[in-house]
């Protein structure tokens, strides 16, 4: 396994700088605690149109430190050259994009918009700023409905919507721009399914309407804001005949981008890894894992299929592993309790 070794680089002995687009959001802002714990100077920048307003706030207390955060869209060229124009910045992670399937099927152009036009113009203004070192924000995703289990990273990819085709184009993109322009190196991270919260309580994810994922929901159900849970098929080929997925906590997740990022800044090289846990956990599963949680018994209805889901996505982290010394190191327990924790916080 790979040893975790960034040192300063001689030129430059002070902290390394980072700028995360939408740091604000859910894995943006665990982000920005991992980065600062490993000694980084990190700039955010974020239209908070999924964030918290307070958020800044939040990860000031949490970091002792004082955040420096801009409130700008990333299609705005301008404010984005401005960025880069005030800081040195060693390196960016790009995370600001919409993430929801159900919304790119109604609002397809919006989504290309975004993370397509998006991810191009980042890379035009880090280009002028001869900044090279990338680690950006993919999904499981890219794997469509994957044929065999666990999934590697040489699986075939495919989408069956909008929000999966714009995260096929971008690591077309990427990996065009790697072919023909050795300068750069990037680090392209599959997510599998990031749920929790930082153990603190001070930040989550933003709950804001009607959750399209399971945690969330589940969450809602059990601070009472929805009824109960809708079980999205209880037929499928596995263990329970619920869906079965790969929940990685996102503290976990975040770690992860920071050995992406000292991989890319030790110059060893561009990069592609699934970040998930190689175990996979069932909605009931889920279910009962955030009662013992919240201490007491969630109600929930089973109803059809959900269209487009499929029955099992379970990662094979071992890439991750071998290349980046990551391993997920939180289990669902946890997942539950930090998650549970932070929807109690916010409801104070
Ligand atoms: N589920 C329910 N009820 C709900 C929500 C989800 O039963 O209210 C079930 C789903 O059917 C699935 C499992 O819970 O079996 C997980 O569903 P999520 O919506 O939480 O996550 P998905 O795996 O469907 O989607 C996630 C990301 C997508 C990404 C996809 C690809 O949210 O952005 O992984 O791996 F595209």
């Amino acid at each position: 396994m790979k040893q975790n070794n960034w040192i300063p680089r001689k030129d430059s002995p002070g902290k390394r700088a980072v700028l995360l687009t939408g740091g604000a959001g859910f894995i943006g802002s665990h982000t920005y605690v991992a980065l600062k714990q490993a000694g980084y100077e990190v700039i955010i920048v974020d239209n908070f149109s999924n964030a918290l307003e307070d958020t800044p706030e939040r990860l000031q207390q949490l970091t002792g430190s004082k955040v420096i955060c801009y409130a700008d869209d990333l299609l705005d060229r301008s404010a984005i050259r401005r960025i880069f124009d005030n800081h040195p910045i060693d390196a960016v992670i790009h995370f600001a994009a919409k993430k929801s399937v159900a919304e790119s099927t109604t609002a397809p152009l919006v989504y290309y918009e975004n993370n397509v036009s998006g991810l191009i113009g980042l890379l035009e203004e880090m280009r002028r700023a001869s900044v090279f070192n990338l680690v950006f924000s993919s999904s499981a995703t890219v794997y469509g409905s994957p044929e065999t289990l666990p999934v590697r990273e040489n699986a075939a990819l495919s989408s069956t919507n909008p929000y999966g085709f714009t995260k096929l184009v971008c690591e077309n993109v990427l990996s065009d721009l790697q072919k023909f322009d050795p300068r750069w190196n990037v680090g392209i991270l599959r997510y599998f399914n990031p749920v929790g919260a930082h153990s603190s309580g001070l930040i989550g994810e933003s709950t804001t309407g009607i959750p399209d994922n399971l945690m969330p929901y589940i969450a809602k159900v059990a601070t009472g804001e929805l009824p109960f849970l809708r079980v999205f098929g209880a037929d499928y080929d596995t263990l329970d005949g619920t869906g079965v997925r790969d929940y990685i906590h996102v503290m976990d997740l975040a770690e992860g981008h920071v050995l992406s990022l000292e991989e890319l800044l030790d110059g060893a090289g561009s990069h592609i890894v699934n970040l998930g846990t190689g175990r996979g956990y069932s909605v009931l599963e889920m279910l009962k894992s955030y009662e013992t949680a919240c201490g007491r018994t969630l109600p929930y209805q089973v109803m059809p299929r959900r269209p487009g889901d499929v029955g099992e996505v379970v990662a094979d982290p071992a890439n991750a592993n071998a290349l980046l010394g990551f391993e997920a190191k939180r289990d669902l327990d946890h997942m539950s309790k930090t998650s549970w924790n932070w929807m109690l916080q916010r409801m104070d």
